[in-house]
């Protein structure tokens, strides 16, 4: 059950080259949690197992993104992409993350997997104002329509630069200046 934590401004930072590393079943249920993603997030490896992935969710994330990931998943895809979210205490931590269905041999997702790394600066800092946006017209539309409407707009906002999500996001990610 995922407890009412206050967020607070403090950042929490993934060191370079570390890595958070989760498993869930095929409804977003933690199975499995690296000691990086318990360290970070401060929550015990009993607070993690058998909980929801929203355990970790931050109120300034989007919920057109999470709409996103879960279309990109069902239909067997993998996701990428920055996510920021919230420890035990309240504080936020930005990863770059790729989930990806854990498939057994006969190809059929038995759950997902992630991995999460440091994001660049850059790349949170061309986040923000995207995931400022779509939060705005998630309260004009609603609860009801909130996740569509923000996930066209981010679909739409992809589009309008003449570019896929995968490649924009990996783009974000790859590039070293700025
Ligand atoms: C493998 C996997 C990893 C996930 N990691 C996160 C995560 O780090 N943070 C997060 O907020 N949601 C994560 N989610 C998505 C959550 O399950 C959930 O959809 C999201 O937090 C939105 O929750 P809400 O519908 O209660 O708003 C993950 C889902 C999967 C399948």
């Amino acid at each position: 059950m995922k407890k009412n934590i206050t967020p607070t401004q403090q950042e929490v930072r993934l060191g370079d080259g570390e890595m958070i590393v989760s498993k869930t079943d095929l409804t977003g249920r933690i199975t499995y949690a690296n000691r990086t993603f318990m360290r970070i997030s401060n929550f015990a490896e009993r607070d993690l197992l058998g909980v929801q992935h929203n355990v970790v969710r931050h109120p300034d994330m989007p919920r057109g993104v999470y709409r996103f990931m879960w279309e990109t998943l069902k239909s067997g895809q993998e996701f990428f992409g920055l996510v920021k979210n919230m420890t035990s205490e309240g504080h936020f931590y930005w990863v770059f993350a790729n989930v990806t269905p854990d498939l057994d041999a006969s190809g059929r997702a038995m759950g997902y997997f992630s991995v999460r790394r440091p994001p660049p600066a850059h790349a949170v800092r061309a986040a923000i104002p995207l995931y400022e946006a779509m939060l705005r017209l998630e309260r004009e539309v609603g609860p009801a329509t909130a996740p569509d409407a923000s996930m066209a707009m981010l679909k739409k906002t992809i589009a309008d630069l003449n570019t896929t999500y995968d490649r924009f996001v990996l783009d974000l990610y790859g590039q070293k200046a700025g």
